[in-house]
């Protein structure tokens, strides 16, 4: 099983501890939107691909769907709901042919080699099943702003560069030369998250480009940073914060 280099330092056992306490969930709209389609359901077969330790998962559990989740990271999968976790990449999934009707990717497709994963994924979903990436985006407004500016620059300090984003272009133009999916089909959900101190170093910390420093380097970052966090009016002397977020819901199916 190939996969990125930073990917697997990043999420080691410190990593993927911090990235399950430190990263949100999606959007109930989001997963609400799917069942209303009636691509999400009970007994419904739903692929989860790039799982990490469940966050979307569960989500889907909740629906009462039969879920495979699929994370090639043992750290990671530790985590994932043991009866579902299996091992593999989006590359080869573990799956048999024509058995999803659902595929679902959270925050990951961007780690994938695309033209392979559309294949596999193809492969795996019934004719017309569908396809639906979710992606957490900030919607930040107030000081949040000036904080993300304040944690960038004491990353760019330390030598890291910005976290990989979805790096959309990157992957979507190579996904689509596929021609095995329709357009896309994109839509946004808001939601928010109650955090404190301690989740929004974690949720730093699970950024990839920094949990692939060694360990002595992110643990001095974090301090840093917990630091900064504390003493800026974002948290204003509170314990808990309410972080706003917009999940963006990206759909195909099938050809
Ligand atoms: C940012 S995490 C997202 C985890 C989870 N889906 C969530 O929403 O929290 C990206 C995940 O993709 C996994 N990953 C990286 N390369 C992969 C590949 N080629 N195939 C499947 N999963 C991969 C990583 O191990 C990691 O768990």
């Amino acid at each position: 099983m190939s996969i990125d280099e930073t990917a697997r330092r990043a999420w080691d056992p410190a990593g993927a501890a911090s990235y399950d306490r430190g990263r949100p969930g999606y959007a109930p709209g989001a997963l609400g939107w799917l069942v209303r389609k009636g691509v999400l359901g009970p007994g419904r077969c739903v692929v989860d691909v790039g799982a990490g330790t469940g966050k979307l998962t569960r989500q889907l559990m909740l629906a009462r769907a039969r879920v495979v989740a699929v994370e090639p990271l043992p750290a990671m999968r530790a985590r994932l709901p043991p009866r579902l976790a299996v091992g593999g990449v989006a590359e080869a999934l573990p799956v048999a042919s024509g058995w999803a009707e659902l595929v679902t990717v959270a925050q990951a497709f961007h780690w994938f080699r695309p033209a392979e994963a559309a294949a596999e994924i193809a492969r795996v979903l019934q004719p017309r099943g569908w396809l639906a990436l979710l992606w957490n985006d900030e919607a930040k407004e107030a000081d949040w702003p000036d904080l993300d500016h304040r944690l960038k620059e004491l990353l760019a300090f330390h030598g890291i560069v910005t976290p990989p984003g979805r790096a959309k272009g990157a992957w979507q133009a190579e996904f689509d030369a596929s021609g095995l999916f329709s357009p896309w089909e994109e839509r946004q959900f808001k939601h928010s998250v109650e955090s404190t101190l301690d989740t929004l170093v974690d949720q730093l910390g699970s950024y990839s480009r920094l949990a692939a420093q060694p360990l002595e380097l992110r643990e001095r970052i974090l301090r840093e940073a917990a630091a900064l966090i504390a003493a800026h009016p974002v948290m204003g002397g509170r314990r808990q914060v309410l972080v706003p977020y917009r999940t963006t819901l990206m759909t195909c199916t099938r050809r």
